[in-house]
C-alpha cells in the first residue's frame, strides 16, 4: 500500500505543482484560435514548477497535426548533468469548436487534464495553462510560457506576463528555464 503511494506520488508529482486553494477558474483562451498556426517547435521560457520538468532544461514542446482537432504533444528535455534526454510523448484534443483554444491533454506524466492556451500570437509566444481539481478546495495548476526561439526578448515575454495579468493569474510561482548550452 505505502509503495503504491510513493509511486503515485512520483508519477503526478502533486508535491512538486502548484497548488492553489480554489476552483479551478474558468479562464479566457485566446479568441479564434487556429490549431495549424500553433503547431511546430516551442522553446519553453518560464513555469510553474512541476515534477516532471525537475532538474530539466532545454526543455521544447513540439506540436504536430494529427488531425482538425487532434495533435502529438512532444516533451524533450535535457534530464539533470547526466546529458540524458528525456521525451514524453502524448495528445491533445480540442473539446469543443476548433477555434476554441481548450485542449485536454494526455501524457504518461499525469492524469488527463485540461491544456488550454491562453493566448498565442504564433510567431513569437504562447501561454498554455492546466488546471485539475484535487478536492472541493484546491486546485493543481500548471503554465508555460512557450517562445518561438531559445530566448526571447524581454518584449515578448512581457507579451505573455500581460496575459497572466488579463485573466488575474499569479506570475509569482513562475521560474525560468534554463535554454543555455543546449
Ligand atoms: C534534481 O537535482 C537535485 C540536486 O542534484 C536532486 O537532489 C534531485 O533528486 C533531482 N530531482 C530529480 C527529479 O531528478
Ligand atoms: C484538498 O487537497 C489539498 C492539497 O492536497 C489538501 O491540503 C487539503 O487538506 C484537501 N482538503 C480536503 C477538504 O480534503
Ligand atoms: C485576482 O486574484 C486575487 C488572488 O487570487 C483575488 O484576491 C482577487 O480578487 C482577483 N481580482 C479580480 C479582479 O478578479
Amino acid at each position: 500500500m505505502f509503495k503504491l503511494l510513493a509511486v503515485f506520488v512520483v508519477l503526478y508529482g502533486i508535491n512538486a505543482q502548484i497548488i492553489v486553494p480554489r476552483k479551478c477558474p474558468d479562464l479566457g483562451v485566446q479568441e479564434d484560435f487556429v490549431l495549424d498556426r500553433f503547431a511546430g517547435l516551442w522553446y519553453e521560457q518560464e513555469k510553474y514548477p512541476v515534477n516532471w520538468e525537475e532538474n530539466g532544461s532545454c526543455i521544447t514542446h513540439e506540436y504536430t497535426k494529427i488531425s482538425d482537432r487532434e495533435i502529438n504533444v512532444h516533451i524533450e528535455q535535457l534530464y539533470g548533468t547526466t546529458g540524458v534526454i528525456r521525451i514524453i510523448e502524448g495528445s491533445a484534443r480540442l473539446d469543443g469548436k476548433i477555434d476554441e483554444a481548450k485542449f485536454t491533454v494526455n501524457l504518461p506524466v499525469g492524469p488527463v487534464s485540461p491544456y488550454w492556451v491562453l493566448g498565442v500570437d504564433y510567431e513569437d509566444v504562447a501561454v498554455v495553462w492546466s488546471c485539475v481539481q484535487l478536492n472541493e478546495t484546491a486546485a493543481a495548476e500548471s503554465a508555460w510560457i512557450l517562445g518561438r526561439e531559445k530566448q526571447v526578448d524581454a518584449a515578448v515575454l512581457e507579451k505573455a506576463y500581460n496575459i497572466f495579468d488579463r485573466e488575474n493569474i499569479s506570475r509569482a510561482e513562475l521560474v525560468k528555464t534554463i535554454q543555455d548550452n543546449c
